[in-house]
């Protein structure tokens, strides 16, 4: 247990003792509490934050980026010939139980502002499926498909491991094997005022947040995962964010085109709809592969038009990955991801209440996972159909909210019932649960009413 003294002490070195200002107001456990929270901080690290962000004015410059090569959906024979073949190879790979599932759920879900961890929410058009259900059942029904076991490892935060726990026990892990469900939680660190001060949350804790999707490369490294996941014969992860249920899990074509490439991290792209979509692109930074952030590319570039009359920059990440288990064991155990600061509304305690600000009145330190790109010896970029594979759950109302990722869903669900045979007029809304298929064609196989019009809603499985 640290002591008041040589917290204080540490604290005036760095000048943020202000932090104990309150302190002889606590209770005995409060008061050890604000202490651990104040001698876990590791101030060079935060000192170093501070001073890179005045230096840098707090905007990261604007990116000199080249195009970078993408697998385009397949429309020649010999593309469809190539697709088949990776999706043998993906195929063979899930059959030998080398891929595992990993979702980061650690995020705060601050725009969405629904209480409690994000993939509790209820996406499910009819049935109020919760996005940790869709995830979970997608798993399940490929597993059984390959008839090998996919391990599910999620990452969690401080502020929701907890209750994410609770709700896959509470719901006996969505039919998954327990043992196949693994948790860990990713690291937190402090956020600062906009003067570069440590603020608290509570009168006995930190401000914290979670250090960012990327993450989950050191956290699968630091919480032993990737030596479970070493044991288990893992050599693929197919990383996924919890907000999009039209992600495919562990597509075998994705799969299959990472393995052949000799990639050791692949990305989904789509194009983007527009210049301005809030989507980073991927491309060559300084000849390395990247990732770069809409914010960081000037007005000039995310207009520029390529030859073909495209935009340049089309090919917009949606945070879907391959990654190898050998890649992340490099990259987490190196000189670690570069660190992102933006300008937050962070609840605050003031020494009476806690204050929900109205404007931004902090800086949050994050890490970003498509920062591991530029690491990687060889990436691979296959484009997806936007309609078939993002409907991300981000806002509560208008872009990329719920009522959007219904729609969606809904939509891409009548497509298949279409090529099932069925006759889809505007429907209200269709949910079809992935154990009762997982694809258009499986459906095919087993929902075959003749003469059959739909009209309003539908639930399968
Ligand atoms: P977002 O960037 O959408 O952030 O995360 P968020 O925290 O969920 O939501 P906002 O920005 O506060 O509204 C994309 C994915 O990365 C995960 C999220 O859980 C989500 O699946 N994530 C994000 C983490 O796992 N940890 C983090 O520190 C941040």
């Amino acid at each position: 247990m640290p002591d008041y003294n040589t917290v204080l002490t540490l604290l005036q070195k760095h000048g943020q003792e202000h932090i104990l200002a309150g302190y002889d107001n606590l209770s005995a456990n409060e008061r050890d509490q604000l202490l651990e929270d104040c001698a876990r901080v590791d101030f060079g690290w935060l000192d170093a934050r501070w001073a890179e962000m005045q230096a840098s004015g707090g905007s990261a410059a604007d990116a000199e980026i080249e195009v970078a090569p993408v697998v385009e959906l397949p429309k020649t024979e010999a593309e469809k010939a190539r697709y088949d073949e990776a999706r043998a190879i993906g195929e063979e790979q899930l059959r030998a139980g080398r891929v595992a599932a990993f979702l980061v759920a650690g995020g705060q879900g601050t725009r969405l502002g629904f209480s409690g961890p994000k993939g509790c929410f209820p996406v499910g058009p009819i049935s109020g499926r919760t996005l940790f259900k869709w995830h979970a059942e997608q798993i399940l029904a490929r597993s059984r498909r390959y008839g090998a076991p996919i391990p599910f490892y999620l990452m969690t935060s401080r502020d929701n491991d907890a209750d994410t726990r609770r709700f896959f026990a509470d719901n006996n892990y969505f039919g998954l094997p327990e043992g196949d469900v693994v948790f860990f939680q990713q690291e937190m660190v402090p956020c600062l005022d906009l003067n570069g001060k440590l603020m608290l949350a509570t009168p006995s804790t930190l401000a914290m947040n979670p250090n960012g999707h990327g993450g989950a490369l050191s956290g699968l490294h630091r919480s032993g995962a990737i030596d479970d996941m070493r044991r288990r014969g893992i050599e693929y992860i197919s990383y996924f964010q919890v907000d999009n249920p039209l992600v495919t899990i562990c597509d075998p074509v994705f799969i299959g085109l990472h393995v052949q490439a000799g990639s050791e991290m692949s990305s989904k792209v789509l194009e983007k709809n527009s210049p301005a979509e809030r989507i980073g692109v991927v491309c060559s930074q300084n000849g390395r592969p990247a990732v770069v952030e809409y914010i960081d590319l000037d007005e000039a570039t995310q207009k520029a038009l390529g030859a073909d009359g495209r935009l340049k920059f089309w090919a917009g990440s949606i945070a879907i990955h391959i990654i190898n288990t050998t890649f992340v064991e490099r990259v987490a155990g190196g000189a670690g991801l570069p660190w992102h600061q933006s300008r937050k509304k962070v609840a605050y305690f003031d020494g009476e209440k806690v204050v929900k600000p109205g404007s931004e009145n902090a800086i949050k330190f994050e890490t970003f996972v498509f920062d591991a790109l530029p690491f990687a010896e060889k990436t691979l970029n296959m484009e997806v159909q936007r309609e078939h594979e993002f409907a991300p759950v981000k806002n509560a109302e208008g872009v990329d909210s719920v009522a959007t990722s219904r729609e969606l869903l809904t939509k891409y669900f009548a497509e298949w019932l279409r090529e099932a045979g069925i006759t889809v007029s505007t429907p209200e809304a269709i949910e079809i649960s992935p154990l009762y298929s997982l694809d258009a064609g499986e459906l095919r196989t087993k929902f075959k009413p003749e003469g059959f019009t739909f009209e309003r809603s539908i639930v399968l499985g």
